[in-house]
């Protein structure tokens, strides 16, 4: 399978890649979009060590034009892509800061870059003959602050983590929808981890919070990344007809299985997720991106090095 991974440098994402370069059942392509160079080549080594064919894709999601950029660089080197793992993502946060194109880095980062290059990437995932998919990195709860989406009034890191999930959460919906019937059909899956993860968020949090969180470990309230990865990896490597039975669900993993968890119907809302898909399309414009600038039909995948 060739997986693209976002944030593949530390925590989930980095649990997941290593559990699909260990896969015995097949060496497994990973593409790592990573915002650190340096820290991309190392992770693209230890999972050649591990087993995988890696590559890096160098991006900053708090920049829409480097997405468009390595959106365009994807679409230039490969003709197919098999699944996207949408998990790069900022946790903690001591004060509320913008990105490059001005829009709060939480929003930007979680959400509205990655809607671009889902997008973005959509017919690679068409083109599989795997049963293309993508699988979102998310958790239950959270809201839209139509009023304050910029979080400018109402931050807290909390409120904008929780936010970008519930705006994860309408695209899935609204995806499958839209690209989830046809003749190819891609599939689109929510999956929330149900214990919290050992992640890199726990270097970065406050020593107070560092402290309960090392208590919650203690008494067995995290997994760790390794465990993540082995958990999430059958939602890669699963076949076509399993993943699209799962397609546009939000899905957890509750006695050695994955179920189905129920939905906020301010998330099913059409009439929320149409607005929602419409602010995204303007704030992508508003930042030169067009989303329909790649249709039409695509040049052959380059042969590989
Ligand atoms: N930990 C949990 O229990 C848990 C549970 C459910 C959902 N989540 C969600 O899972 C996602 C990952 O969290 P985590 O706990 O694994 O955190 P983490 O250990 O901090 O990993 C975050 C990853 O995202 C990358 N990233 C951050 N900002 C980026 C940017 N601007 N451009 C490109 N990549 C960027 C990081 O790269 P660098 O190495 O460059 O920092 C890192 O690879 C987040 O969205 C989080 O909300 C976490």
């Amino acid at each position: 399978m060739r997986i693209l991974i976002t944030g593949a440098t530390n925590g989930m994402g980095r649990g997941v890649a290593e559990a699909l370069a260990a896969s015995d059942d097949e060496r497994n392509e990973l593409i790592l979009l990573c915002r650190s160079e340096e820290r991309g080549k190392a992770a693209v080594k230890d999972l050649e060590a591990r087993g995988a064919r890696a590559s890096l894709a160098v991006c900053d999601l708090a920049d829409l034009s480097a997405v468009r950029r390595v959106a365009g660089e994807l679409r230039e080197a490969y003709g197919y892509l098999d699944a996207i793992f949408v998990n790069a993502g900022l946790g903690y946060a001591a004060g509320r800061t913008e990105t490059v194109d001005g829009l709060d880095s939480h929003f930007q980062v979680n959400y509205l870059s990655q809607f671009y290059l889902t997008l973005g990437l959509i017919d690679l995932l068409r083109a599989s003959e795997r049963g293309g998919r993508v699988v979102f990195n998310a958790t239950p709860g959270g809201r839209i602050l139509w009023d304050d989406l910029q979080l400018t009034r109402s931050w807290s890191y909390e409120t904008g983590i929780r936010q970008a999930m519930a705006a994860k959460r309408m695209l899935l919906l609204t995806l499958d929808e839209r690209y989830g019937r046809g003749e190819r059909p891609v599939s689109f899956i929510c999956f929330s981890i149900p214990k919290t993860v050992w992640t890199n968020q726990v270097a970065i949090i406050p020593a107070p919070m560092r402290i309960a969180a090392g208590i919650m470990r203690a008494l067995g309230r995290f997994i760790s990344m390794e465990r993540c990865g082995e958990i999430m990896a059958p939602l890669f490597l699963c076949g076509e007809g399993e993943i699209r039975s799962r397609s546009g669900r939000l899905l957890t993993w509750k006695g050695g299985r994955f179920v189905e968890l129920p939905e906020d119907p301010a998330v099913i809302d059409g009439e929320a997720r149409r607005r929602l898909y419409e602010l995204s399309v303007g704030l992508c414009e508003g930042a030169g991106l067009r989303l329909g600038e790649w249709e039409g039909p695509r040049p052959a995948e380059r042969p590989g090095p």
